[in-house]
């Protein structure tokens, strides 16, 4: 995060567990971040790397057989870590909301479109049921939704994927959250309906100023949205830094790893997924030592395999979580070298 920029979300050491069937699974190991205000930070990494449950933690909607432990979470000046359950559901919906991949599991079927955006005013704002409704169809519009006043009688099921997200977005912004945390928008839509949403989220930040953590496994999605990046796996950060820093200047082998699956620099759309690193990402359940990705890599050596890998400075507000010098090689040379 650049310097001049205020932090709006400083997550200091934030670890989730979850007792599972095989024993304990580490779905989040010591995780810190800053999100400035206004700012777009992207999570990026390979499915299975602990990116929902960081945020479902934040937002403190982890599966109930899930634990939480952090220094802190500072939002807005205050400690979401230290709040009870009911404070922090109040701040949800009002100054921070969450858009989910699909916006079935977050838009209740049995209610209308304006229904559910006016029932988080009316509770958030203790506003009447007519201003809530001028206020649902407000976002609606804002949201490029036309006919907004129709729309306000459909159900969910009504309306197509794109015309839900699009309401799913307007419900997050009803009473204008500083931090919106967006899992995966767009993964489930077309090519096409998933660039007009990014743009619209993109347009809805300029106007009303929140910070977006956005969760993707796409680097092309990463290129045209992100101010900051943390790449995560196996649970931890495994480098971070500004865009340029990070793809510019990679120097975890796994974020080069990433790129290397992808087409060219630059070109990546949207539309463009990861490719494929060989090997697959680790179990995170028990007790593991080292580097998690040293079984995927070229490089790896005897100390790979000891210890919690320390995050090393690169300067500039870049870093990474590799005992392997740095400048071992960058660019795309380099790239290749790390999955041969
Ligand atoms: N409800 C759940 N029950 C058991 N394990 C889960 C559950 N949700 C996620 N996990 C596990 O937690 C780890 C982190 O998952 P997740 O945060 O969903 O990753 P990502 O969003 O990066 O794909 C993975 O090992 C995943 O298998
Ligand atoms: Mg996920």
């Amino acid at each position: 995060m650049s310097a001049n920029s205020q932090a709006l979300l400083q997550v200091d050491g934030l670890s989730v567990e979850m007792d599972v069937p095989a024993g304990l699974l580490h779905a989040v190991s010591d995780v810190s971040f800053e999100v400035g205000s206004g700012r777009t930070f992207c999570l990026v990494g390979e499915s299975g790397c602990g990116k929902t449950m960081t945020s479902l933690a934040l937002m403190q909607l982890l599966p109930r057989k899930a634990r939480l432990s952090a220094r802190r979470i500072l939002f807005e000046g205050r400690d979401l870590a230290r709040m009870s359950p009911r404070e922090v559901a109040q701040l949800r919906g009002d100054r921070m909301g969450m858009i989910f991949q699909d916006p079935m599991t977050a838009l209740n079927p049995v209610y209308t479109v304006g229904d559910q955006l006016a029932e988080v005013y009316v509770r958030h704002r203790r506003a009447s049921r007519g201003q809530a409704r001028d206020r649902a169809v407000e976002l609606l519009e804002r949201v490029g939704i036309m006919s907004a006043g129709q729309r306000l009688a459909q159900y969910p099921h009504q309306l197509s994927g794109g015309l839900r997200q699009r309401v799913m977005i307007a419900m997050t912004l009803m009473c204008e959250p500083s931090l919106v945390i967006a899992d995966e928008p767009t993964t489930a839509l077309d090519v096409t309906v998933q660039v007009q949403i990014l743009q619209l989220l993109k347009k809805l930040q300029a106007e009303m100023g929140m910070a977006i953590i956005l969760i993707t496994h796409n680097l092309g999605v990463v290129a045209r949205m992100a101010d900051d990046v943390a790449v995560m796996y196996g649970g931890r950060i495994v480098e971070s830094g500004s865009p340029t820093q990070v793809f510019g200047r990679a120097s975890h082998p796994y974020t080069r790893g990433l790129m290397a699956c992808m087409p060219t620099r630059g070109e990546a759309g949207p539309g463009q997924r990861l490719g494929s690193i060989p090997g697959t990402v680790p179990s995170l359940v028990g007790e593991h030592q080292g580097c998690a990705f040293r079984n995927r890599c070229a490089h790896a050596g005897d100390a790979c395999g000891h210890g919690v890998i320390a995050m090393r400075d690169a300067g500039g507000g870049h870093h990474y979580r590799c005992v392997l010098a740095a400048g071992a090689g960058s660019g795309r040379h380099a790239v290749q070298e790390a999955l041969q």
